[in-house]
Parts: structure tokens; C-alpha cells; sequence
């Protein structure tokens, strides 16, 4: 794997699944991978999860790593190109990124929507000038369009907690593929979702909730595509039987907060939240900022006074419509406005096994990496 930007970028994802319960078993086994190899992590923007969790994947591989806060210790860096560098940057990326790439042997970046121009943020400049000057695979940490590692995570944690796992290959006296061989031998589920014997679809809703601040997009777009391909892996005849990752995604979300196509076609979309609620088995709770789809000139905007939306909050009048369902959320997250505080410490909550999920979606990723060096 040389780019990890977009769910495709990984095949198969109940190969990725089942080599995710294999890294969780032990994933102390393929130190001799990383020897003598260097992770670099690029930080523009803050972070605790991605930081902490993307490190120990890395060290639990066998790697070094150096972690790079650009904007704490490092030259201010200019991006654009044809500006006369009179200010107070005083290094151009043009030139910053090559001599980092000198230094390691795998990058990974984050550096989120700047909402400066929804052109700039969508075609992921400032990413796309690592990937094309750093001469390394680079791994995306959270871009102005997406958060791979956390959608990695969810998914993760979702097939985990699905319902009733349906029958094995081993069970079914199937075998899809050699990741299936590998979950079975070792004695571990399929990993497949679904609920009950014939694989009926679990529901999981993603809802916009207020926030007092404008936030980038990405872990929304993220999280639907991802929740996308996992529905889409099979056609519906064979979901839960074939070896279908049986899931039935909902979106909600107030008018306006439309997110792009390109993350989110084919996915349902209901504006009432406690119809989209009903049944629910997972609900996955983000605030995100206006996309600019509908409008482009409201791209990264908060469309309403949030204190006109705290109807939007989950709290238990919401997950009492559901099938008792799991609460996730990517954190941080702003109690009492995403949430509320019942909610997210209920036995319900999945936010802490979801951000441990993070060092094994950054491990399968930095494995398969370094397995293509
Ligand atoms: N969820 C997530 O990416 O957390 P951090 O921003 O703390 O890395």
C-alpha cells in the first residue's frame, strides 16, 4: 500500500477485518517488519488519539518514529506557490517536504480543512503535495476530506459489536477468501455483521449534533463511505450469507448540512433524527460544518445559532427510539452538546474500545505498508 486515503485504498474489507483481529491477538509478531525503519508524523493541526495511538502502532510493528508538530518548533511553512516569502514563514512545503521524506521511510499526515476556499480543501492540496514530492507512501492522520485511521476504527468496532455475528465460513463449511481461513483457524469470529441467522441488516444512524464552532467534514465523510463499501461489499441476495457485511446506513442531519456526493451516494438520508433513530443499532454521533454542497458560498459555515439546535443533542429521549442501541462517537467530543453526559458513560458506549480500535486500524495500515517497501 503506498496512499491510505480512501476506503478502496485497503481491498477487501473483510480481508482488512480479519487482519485486524489478527493484529489484536498479537501484535507484537511482525517487529522484524519496522526494524531499521522510520515512521514520520506530521502534525499541522492538534491531536491526542491519532498521535498517541498512530505511534504505538508503529513501535508495536518494530519502527522508529518522529513526530513533527510543524507548528510548535518547526519553520512556519509557506504552501502556495508564487508568494514573495516576505512574511513570517520562512520555508517553503516545496522544499520542507522532499528533505522529510529523506528522513523516513513512511509519512503520515494530518492537516485539516482550512475553509479558506472549499476548491483547495476538496482536492486536498496540501496532502497530495506529500504524496507527489515526498517520494514515501503516505498515510492520511485527517485531511481537510477525510479520516481513514478513524473510519478504520468504527468499522472495527462495529463488527465487533454487531449483534449476533453470522455463522463462520468454518460454520458454513465456506472459505471466501485466506483471511477467512486465518479469523477461523485462530479460532475467531467471521468477520462478518449482521443480526440473527440469516444475516438480517444491523442499522447504524450517523447524526449531525451542535457544536459552538465550525468543524471540517472529514470524519463524517469518512465514516459514510466507509459504512458505504462495507453495505456495498456484496449485493443484497447475499448479505449475511455470502459473507455480506449486512449493514443498513442512515444519515441525519438539519437542512443544509448536506454532505459531499462523492462520500455519500447511495446512503439514505432522513432530516427528522427521531425517525432516523427508530430501530437503530449504532448510532454514530459528529457535528460537522456546512459542506457547501447545496450553497457553496455557506462551505464551512455553522448554518444556525447552536443553541436553537440542542434538540439535535443525543441524550436518552433519542436512543429510547432505538434498538437498545451502541452510542460511538470519534472524540473529542463536547458533552452536553453532542451528547449528553448519561449518554456517552451508559453501558452502551463504545467511545473507548473505539479509540483503542485506533492503534489496530494504524497498525494493519502501517503493516501493509511497510510489507510494501
Ligand atoms: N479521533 C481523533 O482523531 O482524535 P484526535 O483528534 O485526538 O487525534
Amino acid at each position: 500500500m503506498k496512499i491510505f486515503q480512501h476506503v478502496s485504498d485497503l481491498g477487501d474489507l473483510r480481508t482488512a477485518l480479519a487482519e485486524a483481529a489478527e493484529v489484536k491477538r498479537d501484535r507484537y509478531q511482525w517487529q522484524h517488519l519496522g526494524r531499521n525503519k522510520t515512521a514520520l508524523l506530521i502534525f499541522f493541526n492538534n491531536s491526542l488519539r491519532t498521535r498517541l495511538s498512530t505511534q504505538k502502532a508503529a513501535v508495536n510493528l518494530g519502527m522508529n518514529v518522529i513526530v513533527l508538530d510543524v507548528n510548535q518548533g518547526a519553520w512556519k511553512l509557506e504552501t502556495e506557490r508564487g508568494v514573495i516569502m516576505d512574511g513570517d514563514k520562512s520555508e517553503h512545503l516545496l522544499e520542507a517536504i522532499p528533505v522529510m521524506g529523506s528522513y523516513c521511510d513512511i509519512i503520515g499526515v494530518r492537516s485539516f480543512a482550512r475553509f479558506e476556499s472549499r476548491q483547495d480543501d476538496y482536492e486536498e492540496k496540501i496532502l497530495n503535495q506529500f504524496i507527489r514530492y515526498s517520494g514515501r507512501p503516505v498515510f492520511f492522520m485527517e485531511s481537510a476530506t477525510v479520516h481513514p485511521l478513524q473510519a478504520f476504527a468504527d468499522l472495527i468496532t462495529i463488527a465487533e459489536n454487531s449483534l449476533t455475528p453470522v455463522p463462520s465460513p468454518k460454520e458454513r463449511g465456506v472459505y471466501s477468501s485466506e483471511a477467512d481461513m486465518i479469523a477461523t483457524n485462530n479460532g475467531n469470529h467471521s468477520p462478518l455483521l449482521g443480526r440473527g441467522a440469516g444475516g438480517e441488516a444491523i442499522k447504524v444512524v450517523m447524526t449531525w449534533a451542535p457544536h459552538p464552532r465550525a468543524l471540517p467534514q472529514a470524519v463524517p465523510n469518512s465514516f459514510a463511505e466507509w459504512m458505504i463499501a462495507a453495505a456495498n461489499s456484496v449485493t443484497p441476495p447475499q448479505r449475511g450469507v455470502g459473507g455480506g457485511l449486512a449493514i443498513d446506513f442512515v444519515i441525519t442531519h438539519p437542512e443544509g448540512y448536506e454532505l459531499d456526493p462523492q462520500f455519500v451516494q447511495g446512503a439514505r438520508v432522513e432530516y427528522d433524527q427521531m425517525k432516523a433513530f427508530e430501530g437503530a443499532d449504532f448510532v454514530y454521533a459528529k457535528n460537522w460544518s456546512c459542506p457547501g454542497v447545496t450553497r457553496p458560498e455557506d462551505y464551512g459555515k455553522v448554518l444556525h445559532d447552536y443553541h436553537t439546535m440542542m434538540d439535535w443533542c443525543v441524550s436518552a429521549r433519542q436512543m429510547a427510539v432505538t434498538n437498545d442501541a451502541h452510542f460511538m462517537h470519534c472524540l473529542p467530543v463536547r458533552r452536553n452538546m453532542i451528547v449528553t453526559d448519561d449518554v456517552i458513560e451508559g453501558p452502551r458506549s463504545l467511545v473507548i474500545p473505539e479509540a483503542a480500535n485506533r492503534e489496530i486500524s494504524a497498525q494493519v495500515v502501517l503493516k501493509r505498508m511497510l510489507e510494501s517497501l
